[in-house]
């Protein structure tokens, strides 16, 4: 499906307006100019979600609010949890165009958006992701993932509020992509803004992923003091950091 990037709101010093007004002009020619790497990238998730079913961080477990059933037994597989392609793609596009310094993404997951925020990261041979996964089992195997796109990443074992210190890098966009709930989010987002540069991009997965979810965009969305803000179809809300 395609997607749509909606201004919910952009201020004279807005950055971004000129930004992402040329995506829909450039998303085919840029998808087309590079979908050698990015079927790449696509086997490497294939592979991945071929092993199976592996288990969810036990945190998940002690979620209030999650929006899903979950139990001790509760796994997912790569294409449950994974970013889909026209966002990644869109990611891998925003970093040619940006050029940031630092990505800044938690979780990793099994790795797909930081296989596409590398793939962009590639090519202007600039840039580091710093990305991190709690998970014991998953974090190998996004790291391994990583390692077929690029070495430009440091994915840490461990949550990104634990180990805050790790982002070592001018973070120019940062994505909350973890436990999908206003209490984590709100939190995260914060911790954020401590290592993000003035006008970074932060993006928020899923914004619809449950009514507190819905809940939490709609607050940080409304919040005066943005440069700009955005939404990605129904699913990722980006502000503009002034
Ligand atoms: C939806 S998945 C991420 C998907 C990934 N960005 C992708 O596109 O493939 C959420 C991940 O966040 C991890 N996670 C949860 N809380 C976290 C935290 N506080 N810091 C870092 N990662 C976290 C989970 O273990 C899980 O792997």
């Amino acid at each position: 499906m395609a997607l749509r990037i909606r201004k919910l709101h952009a201020g004279k010093d807005s950055k971004a307006a000129a930004i992402f007004e040329r995506f829909d002009d450039e998303k085919t020619v840029f998808s087309f100019e590079n979908r050698a790497m990015f079927g790449k990238i696509e086997t490497a998730i294939t592979r991945t979600n071929d092993m199976g079913r592996m288990p969810l961080w036990k945190e998940y477990q002690t979620v209030a609010n999650y929006g899903r059933p979950i139990d001790e037994n509760t796994k997912r597989k790569m294409v449950d949890v994974r970013t889909k392609p026209e966002f990644c793609e869109f990611y891998a596009w925003l970093v040619n165009v940006i050029e940031p310094d630092a990505v800044l993404e938690f979780g990793a997951g099994f790795g797909a958006s930081g296989m596409y925020w590398l793939a962009g990261m590639g090519l202007r041979d600039h840039g580091k992701l710093f990305s991190f996964e709690p998970n014991d089992i998953w974090h190998p195997i996004a790291r391994a993932n990583f390692d077929t796109v690029s070495d430009r990443h440091e994915l840490t074992l461990g949550t990104f509020e634990d180990n805050i210190d790790a982002v070592t890098g001018k973070v120019n966009i940062a994505v909350i992509d973890a436990i999908h709930t206003r209490e984590f989010v709100v939190d995260q987002f914060a911790k954020v803004r401590t290592v993000a540069e003035s006008g970074a991009l932060v993006l928020f997965a899923d914004i619809n992923f449950s009514d507190d979810m819905k809940e939490c965009w709609s607050e940080i969305s409304q919040r005066e003091g943005f440069a700009s803000v955005w939404q990605l179809s129904n699913r990722v809300g980006i502000v503009e950091l002034p």
